[in-house]
């Protein structure tokens, strides 16, 4: 049976080239026969944790209401996968990912009524300089995620030299997202 696949994409940049990685990747994970839905992070208003610590007092998991206890809950309780394909802003993942990630911190808590049961995770990801260190920051904060969270990491694209709007087209890296969407099991 196919699996429940949220895409979270963090670029602003509307069909840039991490938007490209997940819609390849997406291509690839639908012919497999899986479901695949995108949560674009950064055309959301979510802001970071303020840790507060009261989680599910008002009913939601954040009190600091905002789009993560609506369209992002809902599409994270039903997910068996989630994909991150982001774009590397200043060595990291930009604060748009990084600011949904924090607010699931009110998910972990002995009081949240809602469990995430991703089991698994994918890493999408481009940067204009063409090194693979520029991956080294947002990786290793991803493979904590993982450890942290109890995900499997399924696999990465990691797309260095990729600048201008578009530039990814040209590369293999499409396919190589396409593929680990195939792959998935
Ligand atoms: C605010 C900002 C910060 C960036 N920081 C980095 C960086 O630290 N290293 C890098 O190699 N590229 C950096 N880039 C370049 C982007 O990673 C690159 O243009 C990427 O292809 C953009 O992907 P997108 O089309 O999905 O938005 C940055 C771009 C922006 C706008």
């Amino acid at each position: 049976m196919g699996k429940n696949i949220l895409v979270m994409t963090g670029s602003p940049r509307r069909h840039g080239n991490s938007d490209l990685l997940a819609d390849a990747f997406i291509r690839g994970a639908k012919e497999a026969g899986h479901h695949a839905e995108k949560y674009e992070a950064a055309f959301a208003k979510i802001s970071g944790c303020r840790a507060c610590d009261t989680c599910w007092s008002k009913g939601v998991p954040c009190s600091f209401n905002d789009d993560f206890n609506g369209k992002f809950i809902s599409l994270l309780q039903q997910a068996d996968v989630i994909a991150i394909s982001a774009p590397v802003y200043f060595y990291a993942f930009p604060s748009s990912i990084q600011a949904t990630m924090e607010k699931v911190y009110s998910l972990l808590g002995e009081n949240s009524p809602i469990k995430v049961k991703i089991s698994e995770a994918v890493l999408l990801m481009c940067a204009g300089e063409n090194e693979p260190e520029v991956f080294n920051g947002a990786v290793a904060t991803y493979q904590q995620l993982c450890r942290g969270m109890r995900w499997n990491d399924s696999g990465m694209v990691l797309a260095s030299g990729i600048l201008e709007k578009g530039t990814i087209v040209k590369t293999h890296y499409l396919k190589q997202a396409e593929e680990l969407g195939r792959r998935l099991i």
